[in-house]
Formats: C-alpha cells, sequence, structure tokens
C-alpha cells in the first residue's frame, strides 16, 4: 500500500436502520463484528415470524432503503455494569422524542448468549410503527447478526474516495449514508480495492480484507434528512461502471482498536484466499503493450483474482481509471489470452482510450473488472458460423477463431473483416495464421480505402494466391452477406440458414446493417450474436421523485410459479411485489444501475419510477425500478419466444 490510513471513526448500529453509536475504542474478536452491531432489528409484522433465529434477508425488517424516516429516530449505548462487564443499556427514541431502553447482556451473540430483554421496550415501538399484514412491528434478537448477509462482519469506508465521489457529483456526500464501521482517511481514492485479498492492522489487530462493498439502494438516503436524494449506486455505476464503495473486513487476531490507529498492510507479499466475483474492481498489472496499427495498440495485463484468462471466446474486459473526470471506465473485447493474462485491443478514439496509449507502460496497474458479456462464442457447436466485424471489432472475431483452433474444430467458418486497408487491419498475422490454421475457413477483407497504405504481409500474399483470403473493395453489400450465408449453409449438407449462428461486432451502423442482411438471408435472429458497447453517459445525479404514471389496480402473474398478484401505487415496484408475494426473484443495488433484478416482461406494459443506467435488451425490464401501467406477465424464461411486452 503506497499511503498508510488512519482510522477516523467507529460505529455501531445496535438496532438495524435506525442511526449508529460512535466510540473511540472497541474490542475486537477473531472471526467476528463488532460488539453490539446490528444484534437487534425491527421487524415489519408482514412476514411469518421464523423458528430458530437464524439470518433473515433485510426485507423482513424495516431498513432505511423502505423506511427513510429511520434516520429520525435515535440509538444511545451505555455501560451497564451492574448486569455484567459489557453489558450495554441501548437508549432507543422515535422522532416525537419518546423513549425506551433495551438492555444487551454480556456476551452480545452466540449460541450461548443470553437474551436482550425485550418485551418492554416492544410495549413501546410497537406503537412507533404501522403494524404489518400479520402482526405489529417489534424488536427482535436473533442469534446472529442481521447484516445485509450473513458474512458481512466489519465494514470500511475511505474517505478519500468519498471525497472523490463529491467532487465528481458536485454533492456534499455524508459518510454515514453508507453505514460503514470503520471510517479512514489518508489512502488514495479508490485504492482500499487494493486491498481485497490482503492481510491490513489496525494497531495491533489484524485483518483479511476478504471482498468489496456493493451498494445498495439504502445509499439513496440522505442520513440528516430522510430524503432519497442522491441515486448513490446509479451514480457508481454510470461514474465508475461499477457499484462498489467501501471493503469488508475480518478479523484474524483480537485486541482493541482506537481511532486515530494507523492501517497499514502487515506483509507486502502475503495473500488470503478468497472468491473473487468478476464484478469486483481490483488492480490489474500491465505486463507488456505492442502497436498494432497507426491507431490501435494491445496491451497484456494480469489479473489478481484469475478470472480473465478464464474468459469465453467474445467477453469482455472493463477498464476504470478513476482518476480522469466522469465517465471513466470503457469496455474492451478479450482479444487474446496466454496462460494468467490477457490482452486487449484498443482504438485511440477519446478520452479512456487516449489515456490509455498515452500513459500506459509496463509495469503500470489500473482498475479491472470482468470478465462480462452476453457473447460467449461456443467452439463445440458443429454448426457452420459466421464471423463478421468491422474496424476494432477485430478482437471478437480473433477470440472465436482462437477458440475453435483450440478446440480442434473443423466447422465452415466464414470470416468477413471491413478495414480501410490491409494495412489498418490489427492482428493481420495473427488473423491469417489463425484462419489458415483451420481447415474450413475462408477470409474476405472488404476494404473501404484500397489505395491507402498496404501490409506488407507475405502471408498475405501467399494466403491470397492460395483462395483462403479474397480481397474486395468497398463496404459488403447485403447480396455479399447473403453469399456468405448462403455457402456456410451449402458447404454442411443438410444445414439450414436459419441454423447457421453468427457473431457480429462493430460501429453501430455497421452491426445494424450486417443483423439486418444475415436476418434478410435467413438466419434466425437468435443464432446471430453481438454486444452493444456504447460510450456510458451520466444520469442526473438526483433523482427525480417519480409517482406511479398509473395508480391501478393490475394483476401481474408470475408465469413460473403459476401465482398472481394485485399491484396498488402503494406496492413499490414490481420486485417489491414479487418478494411480498412469495417470489423469489435476483436483486442487488435495486436503484437500476446494475441489471441483476432483469427479468422476461411477456405481455403488458410498464413505466420506469427510476430511468435505468443500463437499459435492458429488448422485452427485459428491470423490475426493481419499474411499475405496470396495466396487467403484466413477468417471469424468467431465458429460452422462452420473443416475449411482446412494450416499455412506456
Ligand atoms: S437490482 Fe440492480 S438494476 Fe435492479
Amino acid at each position: 500500500m503506497a499511503t498508510d490510513g488512519t482510522l477516523a471513526s467507529i460505529t455501531r448500529y445496535p438496532l438495524k436502520g435506525l442511526p449508529g453509536v460512535s466510540t473511540d475504542s472497541a474490542t475486537i474478536v477473531a472471526g467476528e463484528g463488532l460488539a453490539h452491531d446490528r444484534v437487534l432489528a425491527i421487524e415489519t409484522g408482514d412476514h411469518e415470524p421464523r423458528a430458530g433465529g437464524g439470518w433473515r434477508p433485510r426485507a423482513v425488517f424495516h431498513h432505511l432503503a423502505k423506511n427513510p424516516e429511520l434516520v429520525r429516530f435515535s440509538t444511545r449505548l451505555d455501560p451497564a455494569p451492574e448486569h455484567g462487564e459489557r453489558a450495554m443499556r441501548l437508549t432507543v427514541g422515535n422522532p416525537e422524542g419518546e423513549t425506551t431502553s433495551i438492555l444487551l447482556p454480556s456476551a452480545d451473540h452466540g449460541d450461548e448468549a443470553p437474551a436482550p430483554h425485550l418485551e418492554a421496550a416492544n410495549s413501546v415501538i410497537g406503537d412507533w410503527f404501522a403494524p404489518g399484514a400479520r402482526g405489529g412491528a417489534a424488536v427482535t434478537a436473533p442469534a446472529v447478526r442481521i447484516w445485509d448477509w450473513p458474512e458481512a462482519l466489519i465494514s470500511l469506508i475511505n474517505l478519500e474516495s468519498l471525497a472523490d465521489l463529491a467532487a465528481q457529483t458536485g454533492r456534499t456526500i455524508d459518510p454515514r449514508r453508507f453505514r460503514a464501521n470503520l471510517l479512514v482517511s489518508g489512502l488514495p481514492a479508490w485504492s482500499e480495492f487494493s486491498l481485497v485479498g490482503r492481510v491490513v492492522t489496525l494497531g495491533d489487530v489484524a485483518f483479511e480484507v476478504f471482498q468489496p462493498t456493493d451498494r445498495c439502494r439504502a445509499t439513496t438516503v440522505d442520513p440528516a434528512t430522510g430524503l432519497v436524494d442522491l441515486n448513490v449506486p446509479a451514480v457508481l455505476a454510470a461514474r465508475l461502471g461499477h457499484m462498489f464503495c467501501g471493503v469488508y473486513l475480518r478479523p484474524i487476531t483480537g485486541g482493541t482498536i482506537t481511532t486515530g490507529a494507523t492501517l497499514r498492510l502487515r506483509d507486502e507479499a502475503a495473500r488470503v484466499a478468497v472468491v473473487p466475483d468478476p464484478s469486483w474492481p481490483r488492480p490489474a498489472t500491465v505486463t507488456a503493450r505492442s502497436t498494432e496499427t497507426s491507431l490501435a495498440s494491445s496491451f497484456w495485463i494480469d489479473d489478481p483474482a484469475g478470472l480473465l484468462p478464464r474468459a469465453i471466446a467474445g467477453q469482455h474486459v472493463r477498464v476504470h481509471l478513476p482518476q480522469l473526470g466522469a465517465p471513466n471506465w470503457r469496455n474492451y473485447t478479450i482479444s487474446g489470452v496466454d496462460r494468467d493474462r490477457v490482452r486487449i485491443t484498443v482504438k485511440r478514439s477519446a478520452d479512456v482510450s487516449v489515456h490509455l496509449h498515452e500513459n500506459l507502460r509496463p509495469g503500470d496497474r489500473m482498475l479491472v473488472s470482468g470478465p462480462f458479456g452476453r457473447v460467449q462464442f461456443d467452439p463445440l457447436d458443429q454448426t457452420p458460423v459466421l464471423l463478421l466485424s468491422a474496424g476494432i471489432g477485430i478482437t471478437p472475431t480473433l477470440a472465436a477463431l482462437r477458440a475453435l483452433q483450440l478446440a480442434g474444430s473443423r466447422i465452415p467458418v466464414e470470416v468477413l473483416h471491413v478495414e480501410r486497408s490491409t494495412g489498418e487491419v490489427a492482428h493481420l498475422d495473427e488473423l491469417l495464421a489463425l484462419v489458415a490454421a483451420l481447415p474450413s475457413a475462408t477470409l474476405t477483407l472488404n476494404l473501404t480505402r484500397p489505395d491507402a497504405p498496404a501490409a506488407t504481409s507475405p502471408n498475405l500474399d501467399d494466403a491470397v494466391a492460395a483462395g483462403r483470403v479474397r480481397l474486395r473493395p468497398g463496404r459488403p453489400r447485403d447480396e455479399q452477406i447473403s453469399a456468405s450465408v448462403a455457402r456456410a449453409s451449402g458447404s454442411s449438407a443438410g444445414t439450414s440458414a436459419g441454423e447457421l449462428r453468427a457473431l457480429v461486432c462493430g460501429p453501430a451502423v455497421f452491426l445494424e446493417q450486417a443483423v439486418d442482411a444475415l436476418e434478410g438471408a435467413g438466419m434466425a435472429r437468435s443464432r446471430i450474436h453481438f454486444d452493444v458497447f456504447y460510450t456510458p453517459t451520466l444520469p442526473d445525479p438526483e433523482p427525480e421523485p417519480k409517482s406511479p404514471p398509473e395508480p391501478g389496480p393490475f394483476t401481474v402473474s408470475f408465469p413460473a410459479t403459476g401465482d398472481s398478484a394485485v399491484w396498488t401505487a402503494e406496492s413499490g415496484s414490481l420486485l417489491d411485489l414479487a418478494e411480498a408475494a412469495g417470489q423469489d426473484w435476483p436483486s442487488a443495488c435495486r436503484s437500476g444501475a446494475c441489471g441483476t433484478c432483469e427479468n422476461v416482461l411477456r405481455s403488458g406494459t410498464i413505466a420506469y419510477l427510476t430511468e435505468p443506467v443500463i437499459q435492458p435488451s429488448d422485452g427485459r425490464i428491470l423490475t426493481c425500478c419499474a411499475v405496470p401501467t396495466g396487467d403484466v406477465v413477468v417471469g424468467e424464461a431465458v429460452s422462452e419466444p420473443t416475449p411482446q411486452g412494450a416499455i412506456a
């Protein structure tokens, strides 16, 4: 770690969703969270009580994302030595100034923990909240901590990252928005991601940093006012290309931490085992770079998580450069893999790509995430394939050809690539070698400026002479693409055009024309694969407080289970309604920023209360920010026929 940090504050949140209680020092027990952190929560009364006291999701409890009013409550912790050395008394106040208290015994958690005294407090707190469908609100004390997920333990926020976010958005960002246990100052902005998988010390106590913290809708609430005033997940996603802010720690030794303690790496070389997720931003090192054409350069990067070299052909890596003005991230298809490193080939255009070209040298580090991408090319599929690309869109073509070569494939492959001249085809020799290595592959190079400097490649001359490569002037017309489809289907007995598959990559205009031409030649749309890369744009960080355009009631049907539920304006989003109806739908940010909640809209229409940062594909919707504008049928069914729904 280039710079040490300083522990600025320590906070526990004894009652989930309510304001925290700060302290100057805390006793740390190996493998545990802070004492008295998230030991209590207020059940809404909307769900059946569950025997056993295990972890339950936050939907069961009053929490900030659903009930921003909680910021107006108060909490205080006072020692209660008459009940044990570490016993505390929690005083809870409502916005009207009424208070009640709860005794938290010495052993505040764990299987042997005596239960807090709740009866008297519940007779008061039960009246502070509207009753739920199945009973009144009540404080509960499960045997496990009520973090947002069972092993969240201790959360840390880097104040410099928040300062950067504030500077980027022009907004003041109160650190309490993130409800972290530890605030640290002095670390470079976003450098906390490089601590994941490392051991750090705070004073004498050692911690494993085991994952970055993804942010959810709770951070949209201003902790001072209770107003939903900044869509933090959407801001992170749009500006930084990920949804993470802060990291989680697991103590591996015990002791005491105090504010002012220094945060530093315990051992530069030591690594701890973590289970990385592709979405985690992490520091990759540039191991080599090379110039491909006058506009394109390649960068070989390693991945500390080891995920990128396992990418499927067609997938991409996301590069994050938080030191640049937002939006400061871009996606690049992985154009090559060599053992534990991958290659991206970047065309110099603007902003991020210019920075990479001008500044990135071997040994430099940058944040990356991935692999991502809907396009996942299967080299074992035995149907003939067409690979259509233009310009720097050559990169997935190279990845697909390499995958076919490694698989020993003998299927017919038609490659069509568009470039100004042979001298500007990135990785031309590699492309020719891959085509030559596949017994049934042919390549057509469409050259839009054949008078521009040509490549001086004997391999190209040989391949043209051998009939494996054709050079054609101008952009491909529909008839040429139709002829490629006919050749590909004719080359494999019994294969119709509708059964062929295609991978298309290039600028939007090329993509549109190529897909239309392939469909016009009889190919099935579902067999034409492409990923749309777009330049990220910045949404207004202030979410407009939109109301549902229609009050309902509307019937929402869930074909996966055959159930249905009635939506009204009070039901919240489609995701809220589905969860209340017992549907098990995935979600993460609940703010339209991550795409986790994407689902199929089979029929009906919806409207968005928060505009998605990334629009889902046709016929799919983000359920966390969608409301129905009529009766709808919603259900995950990836392989179903194209749905008929529309987005209002
Ligand atoms: S849960 Fe992230 S977009 Fe809906």
